[in-house]
């Protein structure tokens, strides 16, 4: 070893193995560039179980007795967790000015209404959304909820501690202070925002454990599908569809897009944007055996 090594280093074929690995896992697709940056993050597991190859590492991945929460580990250091209050301004418009108002007219007998983001790392979009929710003022006496899953148990239980540092403030609109108060380690949400939010761990790829949401309004996954492969990506915008009402809205990030792909999904264009909606009817997607 000499000076400048930072400790094992990965073989193309171990890279291949481990990539082959993480996609079944959580469909996150790591190009044949990315061998290096896989390489010097997943070091760290392997110092923290004091092994010495990646061959090792994939070993004890798969076969050992508690290679599942290893596996949660490794997604862990090789997910990008980045996130802030009020990301994509535009689409939250889209939200507040277009698909609320629709909401709050169609829910108006049953005064409820059902948020999902999906892969919402350290919570701040939930809280977004919560906020916006909330300020609009048209639902009180409403049984609001908005959930926030994400694969990693570490960025759910900062998202249930509601405790953020400035750079999650990056975007923050100034009307929304009013949701925060000082605290040790940065800024704390609002009881009032906190209490319409519920966090929960959950494997977008898990088919039926998504069902524990139950069905939602409208659906946000923002920044998480750019990072799949084609295959897992249409397995979860099929869950998305299952867990959405007919009419109910999904939104995902400005870079992913289904306008290219043959979908169970609607395209309707608002002010700023495009979104998706589950129609109202039957298509003849729903037919198609799973
Ligand atoms: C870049 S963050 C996006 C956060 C937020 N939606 C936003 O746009 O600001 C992507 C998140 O997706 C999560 N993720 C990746 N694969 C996932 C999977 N299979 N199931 C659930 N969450 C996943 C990651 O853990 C990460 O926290």
């Amino acid at each position: 070893m000499s000076l400048f090594d930072q400790g094992p280093t990965m073989s193309l074929e171990e890279f291949r193995l481990l990539r082959e690995l993480v996609n079944e896992t959580c469909g996150i697709r790591f190009e044949s560039d990315a061998m290096f940056a896989m390489e010097r993050r997943l070091r760290e597991r392997l110092a923290a179980l004091g092994l010495t190859s990646f061959r090792a590492y994939y070993q004890r991945l798969r076969y050992h007795p508690e290679a599942q929460a290893e596996l949660e580990n490794a997604v862990d250091v090789l997910t990008t967790n980045e996130t802030y209050f009020f990301r994509e301004a535009y689409q939250l418009e889209a939200l507040e000015k277009s698909i609320l108002p629709e909401m709050k007219e169609r829910n108006e007998r049953s005064k409820r209404l059902t948020v999902w983001s999906a892969g919402c790392s350290t919570g701040e979009e939930v809280y977004t959304i919560a906020m916006i929710l909330l300020g609009t003022g048209a639902f009180a006496g409403w049984d609001l909820r908005v959930f926030g899953s994400d694969i990693s148990r570490r960025v759910i239980q900062h998202a249930r501690r509601g405790v953020y540092g400035e750079s999650s403030f990056r975007a923050m609109q100034p009307r929304y202070s009013r949701y925060f108060s000082d605290a040790p380690g940065g800024k704390r949400i609002a009881n009032e925002v906190k209490s319409i939010c519920h966090f929960g761990q959950l494997n977008l790829l898990d088919h039926e454990r998504s069902a524990l949401i139950g069905t939602a309004d409208v659906i946000f996954c923002r920044n998480v599908l750019i990072y799949f492969d084609d295959r897992s990506r249409e397995r979860v915008v099929r869950t998305f569809h299952d867990r959405l009402v007919p009419g109910g809205y999904l939104l995902l990030g400005h870079s992913e897009s289904l306008l290219h792909r043959a979908t169970q999904f609607e395209i309707v264009h608002m002010d700023r944007d495009i979104v998706y909606r589950r129609p109202m009817t039957r298509t003849l997607f729903d037919e198609v055996d799973r």
